[in-house]
């Protein structure tokens, strides 16, 4: 998969950018703040209609003209995949209230024609490589639900479809419980929305855990060469009850995790789940909030058995993640048939030498990587003059001739 064109309008610090890309490695370079990160946010967008990170569509619009009569962001792009040699994907940011607060309306078209943001996904599949990547391990539980959620929505729409009905009837179930509780409703409106639950729900808890199961057998490997065989990671799935009829976890030094290698099918989970409801119901009345449920699941990360976000030291977590991060990449070729585009965040700086050396030649065959980075010597020769090397300044990009 290839991006050939970018083109920006009033996205972030850049007003006007048109870029055409080539295939192999192109390495952004600059000081700080020039619009480094923003170029990968922006291929981002288009692969996922949102940001990296947790920001408002309005911090997205160019500062400069965000008091203009009718402000609009627009992020373009001219893509090829193995389906399609040519797709044009645009993306429009219109606050189209003006002079009030509205929120931003996002108009989304491919090869010209209207779409949902859910359909969106799959056109650009990416991997983003970014330092903050350390939150899997180190991050809270809902950093690593986070992480389940992005990755399975590229490439998987039974589960971006699923985690959105699970979304909204998760809110009308917390709605209507503080309303139970107030005896402004009756526990007969339970069932109506439990059902909706146990039905989406069923369907993340099995696409998490076929994601893992594949994730972890791949992390492994990767995991090994980086420390030489001295150490065994594995992902412990721990849903916030057990998904199937027996019991099965596994426990190794305390952390629970779930089988991973039977795969479940959201039919054998829906009987659990629906039993985990009624046992909670009177507390979740109580508490007004849905106790059980993808939710709150949890994901542990263990090397030779010990939970690496309690024990593990700082360059045992960036190992993990590293591997997390390739494994994803492998699973990413394997489920799409071709290599995703690569954005990698400053990331390389962060390694030593030698895992530096292992990374850059994991992802040599790439397609496509971007990369940005501050310190354009940390790469070496063979791969400087392999790549498109490009000056960010100001909002601007230059392309030596
Ligand atoms: N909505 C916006 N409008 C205009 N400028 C913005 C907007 N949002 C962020 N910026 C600015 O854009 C600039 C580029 O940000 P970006 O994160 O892309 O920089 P960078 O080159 O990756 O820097 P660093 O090396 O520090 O990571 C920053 O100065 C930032 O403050
Ligand atoms: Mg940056």
């Amino acid at each position: 998969m290839r991006l050939m064109h970018l083109s920006l309008t009033n996205f972030r610090n850049y007003t006007r950018l048109e870029l055409s890309l080539p295939p192999g490695p192109i390495l952004l370079h600059g000081a700080n703040a020039q619009g480094k990160t923003s170029i990968l946010e922006a291929v981002y967008y288009l692969a996922t209609s949102r940001s990296p990170w947790t920001v408002t569509d309005k911090q997205l619009l160019n500062w400069r003209v965000k008091d203009e009569f009718m402000p609009y962001a627009r992020i373009s792009a001219e893509v090829g995949n193995n389906r399609r040699p040519l797709t044009k994907i645009d993306i429009t940011l219109i606050k189209d209230q003006p002079g009030t607060e509205a929120r931003f309306r996002k108009d989304i078209r491919v090869n010209g024609v209207t779409r949902r943001a859910m359909d969106l996904l799959g056109e650009i599949n990416v991997v983003m490589f970014l330092p903050q990547d350390l939150a899997i391990v180190e991050g809270s539980p809902a950093d690593r639900r986070r992480y389940l959620n992005v990755t399975l929505a590229q490439t998987d729409p039974a589960y971006v479809h699923a985690l959105h009905n699970y979304e909204k009837a998760l809110v009308q179930r917390n709605a209507l419980l503080r309303r139970i509780d107030k005896r402004q409703a009756s526990a007969n409106e339970l069932p109506f929305w439990d059902e909706q639950l146990i039905a989406a729900g069923s369907i993340i808890i099995a696409g998490r855990q076929r994601l893992l199961r594949e994730l972890e057998g791949l992390a492994q490997q990767v995991h090994a060469d980086l420390t030489a065989q001295a150490e065994t990671l594995e992902l412990q799935y721990q849903p916030s009850f057990t998904p199937t009829a027996k019991a099965n976890g596994q426990l190794s030094f305390g952390v629970l995790g779930l089988d991973l290698h039977r795969q479940l099918e959201p039919k054998e989970i829906e009987p659990q789940f629906r039993a985990a409801l009624a046992e909670h119901q009177r507390e979740e009345i109580a508490r007004g909030i849905t106790l059980v449920g993808p939710q709150r699941d949890e994901l542990r990360f263990t090397v030779n058995g010990y939970d690496l976000g309690l024990y593990g030291s700082r360059g045992q977590a960036r190992t993990a993640v590293m591997a997390i991060k390739l494994a994803e990449l492998d699973w990413m070729r394997s489920v799409t048939g071709e290599w995703p585009v690569l954005l990698l965040d400053e990331f390389i700086a962060e390694l030593d030498t030698e895992r530096r050396a292992y990374l850059l030649d994991r992802i040599d065959g790439a397609t496509q990587a971007i990369l940005t980075t501050t310190e354009p010597d940390i790469f070496t020769r063979a791969f400087l003059d392999k790549a498109a090397v490009w000056k960010v300044h100001a909002g601007q990009i230059t392309v030596p001739a």
